[in-house]
């Protein structure tokens, strides 16, 4: 009997990484001012771009044509970036390392950061009104988008995120656990979700089938972090391509709250929960369960 082919991540994530880069070259802008200079340094600076390939994947197992939406793959990377460079400002993480480069702040001064992330923000929107897709589709992506990226969604959860560091310690633990599991889901899982949300609807997906797809978001998301915290810590930071601030920045974190060992066995349960929820889906089932793990297998 024929041996089924086992599916092979690595080359995956790589080839469809490289696919994305060539795309975010073609969608960003290419003039010589400073904030055109400052949005292509921060977005082209590497990444795994892991969001784009979930939009992607979102589509593609929805029956849409990924050619019909290739600035939207773009989007989620742009708001993405926008997040990190916001993120790393002396006022929030104050770091000075991202995707193995000195900081959007630290090359070209605060005030340019801030705009530059700005201005992918407000670029995201433009990219997700261009996809070739029935307008109702287009409406329905950009307030979904638009809910899990503003302020009950990855701004609610960087707020909290910023605002309890330092004071969360002298709360009692259920507390604690209440908000670490909010700024999870918050900052990081809402737009990993968002990512496969886009693609799917812009695809026309049923709302089945949008639910599943949110399950699954959802706990990976909150796995993502999970293994983010962890390796803010453990991590070969050259690898990382950060220097890992959380400790110094007195932060809420699942390492701290629960130990690493405990971490990694909720990690698990994440994945689980996951793959359980799109354990229906006829298409790409392989390539779903392979990313889940990656969420907390991976290096950097
Ligand atoms: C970092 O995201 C920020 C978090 C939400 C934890 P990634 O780990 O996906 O960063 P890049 O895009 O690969 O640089
Ligand atoms: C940031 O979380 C999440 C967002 C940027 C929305 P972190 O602060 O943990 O991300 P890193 O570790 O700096 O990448
Ligand atoms: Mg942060
Ligand atoms: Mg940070
Ligand atoms: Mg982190």
């Amino acid at each position: 009997m024929k041996k089924n082919k086992v599916f092979d991540l690595k080359k995956y994530l790589k080839e469809k990484g490289t696919f994305v880069d060539k795309l975010l070259k073609k969608y960003l802008p290419k003039d010589n001012s400073i904030m055109s200079q400052a949005m292509r340094y921060s977005v082209l600076a590497g990444g795994k771009r892991l969001r784009p390939i979930f939009v992607m994947l979102g589509a593609e197992s929805f029956g849409l044509d990924i050619k019909k939406i290739e600035p939207a793959i773009c989007s989620v990377e742009f708001l993405h970036t926008y997040s990190l460079i916001h993120d790393d400002l002396p006022a929030m993480d104050n770091d000075d390392l991202r995707r193995g480069k000195p900081t959007s702040h630290k090359k070209f001064g605060e005030a340019a950061a801030i705009l530059a992330g700005d201005a992918l923000l407000t670029e995201t929107f433009n990219l997700i009104a261009k996809a070739k897709v029935p307008a109702d589709r287009i409406v329905k992506a950009i307030k979904m988008f638009a809910d899990y990226s503003g302020y009950k969604g990855m701004i609610g959860g960087q707020t909290e995120d910023t605002i309890e560091a330092g004071k969360w310690n002298k709360q009692n633990i259920s507390f604690c656990k209440k908000k670490l599991e909010y700024i999870h889901i918050h900052k990081t899982s809402d737009l990993i979700k968002a990512s496969l949300l886009l693609g799917a609807i812009l695809a026309g997906a049923k709302d089945k089938d949008l639910k599943a797809l949110e399950k699954y978001g959802h706990n990976i998301g909150i796995a993502f972090q999970i293994a983010d915290d962890i390796l803010d810590v453990y991590a070969d930071k050259k690898l990382l391509g950060k220097n890992g601030s959380d400790a110094d920045n007195d932060k809420l974190t699942y390492l701290r709250l629960y130990g690493k060992e405990q971490s990694e066995k909720n990690a698990i349960k994440l994945i689980d929960e996951a793959k359980k929820a799109i354990s229906k889906f006829k298409k790409n089932k392989e390539v779903f369960e392979s990313l889940a793990d990656y969420m907390i297998n991976r290096k950097f």
